[in-house]
């Protein structure tokens, strides 16, 4: 499991949101992690100790001075975490972990934490969040190397509206799973991309295609070479640089990709469809160019063979990760051609949102499991989005 052998401190503190930390140390414990759960004062006024105490099953640590080895439990706790995670948290923890105030056991530990691997997920009020002394406080410890979740916007407790939300809980933990493995997610792995448009020939000079540009599948092989794994990346024809750190093969048909696929079944971890493989072809080819006298108004088409469906066929046990370009209907055109083709995870982007699909270098996402939860990338460069969807799916799946 992802969090395997890994030892959380969870730091809760006294926002309105604390009750979500119940979810969260379970999702942690569903990843392996060990979770020793520190509560501030101000936290228990909003969630008893009780419940994290039976949901972790481990004494929850309250106060400074209470209980068996008080004295050192502020060290010892660092001592045996790899991170401390402190969500929700507070304006207050944010601006003493910035000062260096130790005035109760959760800033103390974070004090005393010597390895500094600290990871904070932010929930307030929108003027709280926004107040000139809070972005201060957060910009220093980015600056000295803390890690912050970005909150949420939309409507908060207080009916207020604005940045401030506690993120989802598979957000922070994907962000704390990022934190810690950066570099690493996709270590050993073996991942097929596929990326660009196919052409299919008429003849030797005429083809039929589309406007894919290959970025988004250059971006995905770019980001998983980046965490580790072995990656080859099968190309149709773009104007792109061949990623470094990546076996690039060319091609242009929607068959000739279909052969160099066929040739990975069975042998790879993770397979991203990023291709805009064509559907259509000229139902024939001449090796010459036609001659227009030969060409009337009813060229036939043929629709070609569903190479990601044919790749399933072959490999029952790979990752497969699918993309969809759909307009009307789209999440359920997704989801339905998920289920028919057998695949894991589907990507759907809508051409028609601005800043997404074809050409653009920047994406807006809806990535979809096979038990079909659904999470949306919000429209950002194609990298990060890259970098999102590999991110969740490595989680999700191991
Ligand atoms: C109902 C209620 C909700 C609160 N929600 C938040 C919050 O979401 N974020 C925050 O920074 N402070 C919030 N506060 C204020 C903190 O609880 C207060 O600053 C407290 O001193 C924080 O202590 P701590 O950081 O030690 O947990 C809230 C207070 C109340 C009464």
């Amino acid at each position: 499991m992802l969090l395997d052998k890994t030892n959380v401190v969870l730091g809760v503190t006294g926002s309105i949101s604390a009750y979500k930390a119940a979810y969260l140390t379970r999702q942690l414990q569903k990843k392996g992690a060990q979770v020793q759960v520190v509560m501030t004062a101000a936290a228990t006024e909003f969630i008893t100790p009780l419940t994290f105490n039976t949901l972790s099953n481990r004494n929850v640590y309250t106060g400074m001075f209470e209980g068996d080895n008080a004295g050192t439990r502020h060290i010892d706790l660092g001592k045996w975490a790899d991170v401390i995670l402190v969500a929700p948290a507070t304006a207050n923890i944010i601006a003493k972990v910035a000062r260096g105030i130790a005035d109760d056991l959760l800033s103390a530990i974070l004090l005393a934490f010597a390895e500094r691997k600290i990871m904070f997920a932010p929930a307030m009020n929108v003027n709280m969040y926004n107040n000139p002394v809070t972005r201060e406080n957060i910009e220093y410890l980015k600056g000295i190397g803390y890690y912050f979740v970005e909150p949420d916007s939309g409507e908060l407790a207080c009916g207020d509206e604005g940045a401030g939300r506690l993120p989802e809980i598979s957000t922070i933990t994907e962000h704390l799973h990022r934190y810690l493995h950066s570099g690493k997610l996709l270590n050993g792995k073996r991942v097929v991309i596929t990326a660009g448009p196919t052409r299919e020939f008429l003849d030797q000079v005429r083809y039929i295609s589309n406007r894919s540009s290959g970025k988004m599948g250059y971006a995905l092989a770019n980001e998983a070479a980046k965490e580790g794994a072995s990656v080859t990346l099968i190309s149709g024809p773009t104007t792109l640089k061949p990623p470094s750190g990546v076996e690039t093969i060319n091609v242009e048909s929607a068959q000739e990709m279909q052969q160099e696929l066929r040739q990975h079944a069975n042998k790879i971890d993770y397979l991203f469809m990023a291709a805009a493989v064509e559907d259509i072809a000229p139902a024939q080819q001449d090796s010459k160019k036609l001659k227009k006298e030969f060409i009337n108004d009813n060229l036939s088409i043929k629709v070609n063979p569903d190479i990601v469906q044919d790749f399933r066929d072959k490999d029952q046990e790979v990752c497969i990760i699918g993309f969809s370009l759909e307009m009307e209907k789209g999440l359920k055109r997704s989801k339905e051609k998920m289920r028919q083709k057998g695949l894991d995870y589907i990507v759907w982007n809508d051409p028609e949102q601005e800043g997404a699909g074809f050409e653009v270098d920047t994406n807006e996402v809806v990535l979809i499991a096979k038990n079909e939860e659904t999470y949306k990338f919000q429209k950002a460069p194609k990298r990060k989005i890259a970098e999102q969807i590999i991110n969740r799916v490595v989680m999700h799946n191991e």
